[in-house]
């Protein structure tokens, strides 16, 4: 059983991978800042839990010990702040605690070969964004901090990696913007008409998981993970209503300082109110503005090394408007299918 270590395996993204490896047969090692809110979203089969703290631990020996104690074969790197809320530094958490993950990743990998261990390879994945292709993606430290690590591992010699960059990623009834729930309001506010290609967080997961299991896949590639289809922020949330059969509200398009001022004070509202309408996640100005700057991306290379079938908006909300069944089949069937590209 290969021993995966996923670093930031709670939140949105971090438990669909957890569950994913974990079916896939895996023993997934995962580094978590708080162990009992992790208990909670990782009760999966084969995972074992340990604490880490991206925003601390910049040591390359720290991470060493830790893939030396765990026997680690893969690593994935899923940890990303879009913002420093809870007094986090975003270069520490996005770029110097990576460096020195990936540092000791060489090392492991060095010192195994020296002594005639396995493994002497360990691929390793990065989850970076399409934020990153933005010409002017050094004016946010976000998908600045995302590029300075992904152009420091492309530089690195001697380390097995890809880095995967996905686009806006969405699930039903998970996730930082619950688009469900955003498709029964009466008036769906919407900013700018930038081209985004949402991807759903199993299709990302699964594909996650198909690069690890053949670890020969890890030849230092960059994929776009997008969805399948281009489209602009109303054309999702209208294509959530059609598919769920539902009539959708009025929608109105906002200018992004009134967006920001609506979204600061929204985010003062408890947690259930924020669920009522389909917003679960801390978003500060800078990310408002990112929202309306849009990104696509060639999701070809991503498609031909996982061989996934592309899950769209339409699709995914259509079964779920079937039943809950149905909707659990369509992902199953992602999972067992694998297309030839
Ligand atoms: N969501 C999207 O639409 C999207 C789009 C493109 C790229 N991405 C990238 O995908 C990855 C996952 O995103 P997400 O939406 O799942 O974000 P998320 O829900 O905010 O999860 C981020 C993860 O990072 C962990 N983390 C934060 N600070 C940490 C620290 N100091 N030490 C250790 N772990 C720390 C979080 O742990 P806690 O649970 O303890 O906070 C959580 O596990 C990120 O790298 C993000 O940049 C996301």
């Amino acid at each position: 059983m290969k021993r995966i270590l996923v670093v930031g395996a709670t939140g949105f993204v971090g438990p669909a991978l957890v569950e994913e490896f974990s079916r896939a047969g895996f023993h997934v090692v995962c580094g978590v800042r708080n162990l009992r809110s992790a208990a909670q979203q990782l009760d999966f089969a084969n995972v074992e839990v340990i604490r880490v703290d991206m925003n601390e631990d910049l040591n390359p020996n720290t991470w060493l010990d830790r893939l030396r104690r765990y026997r680690v074969d893969g690593v994935v790197n899923n940890v990303g702040i879009a913002n420093a809320f809870g007094g986090q530094s975003i270069e520490n958490v996005n770029v110097n605690a990576p460096l020195a993950l990936f540092e000791a990743v060489y090392f492991y990998c060095r010192e195994n070969r020296e002594a005639g261990r396995l493994p002497r390879d360990v691929p390793v994945i990065q989850i970076s964004t399409t934020g990153v292709n933005w010409d002017d993606c050094d004016a946010y430290r976000y998908p600045k901090s995302k590029k300075l690590i992904d152009e420091s591992l492309v530089e690195t010699t001697g380390l097995k990696f890809i880095i995967v960059r996905p686009n806006v990623i969405y699930e039903p009834g998970r996730g930082h913007l619950l688009l469900e729930q955003i498709a029964r309001l009466p008036v769906i506010a919407y900013i700018g008409n930038s081209p985004i290609q949402p991807i759903h967080c199993r299709e990302l997961a699964i594909g996650i998981v198909r690069l690890m299991k053949n670890p020969s896949r890890a030849d230092c590639s960059i994929l776009q993970a997008t969805g399948p289809e281009v489209m602009t922020w109303k054309e999702v949330f209208l294509s959530v209503c059609n598919a769920l059969g539902r009539r959708h509200g009025i929608f109105v398009r906002t200018p992004l300082l009134v967006a920001q001022v609506f979204t600061n004070i929204i985010q003062r509202l408890p947690e259930r109110l924020l669920y009522r309408l389909g917003i679960l996640s801390k978003l500060d100005n800078d990310t408002i503005e990112m929202m309306t700057k849009g990104s696509t991306g060639d999701n070809t290379q991503w498609l031909q090394k996982t061989g996934l079938q592309p899950m769209s908006v339409f699709e995914t909300y259509r079964h779920l408007a079937t039943s809950p069944g149905a909707y659990a089949r369509y992902v199953q069937s992602i999972r067992d299918r694998v297309v030839e590209y």
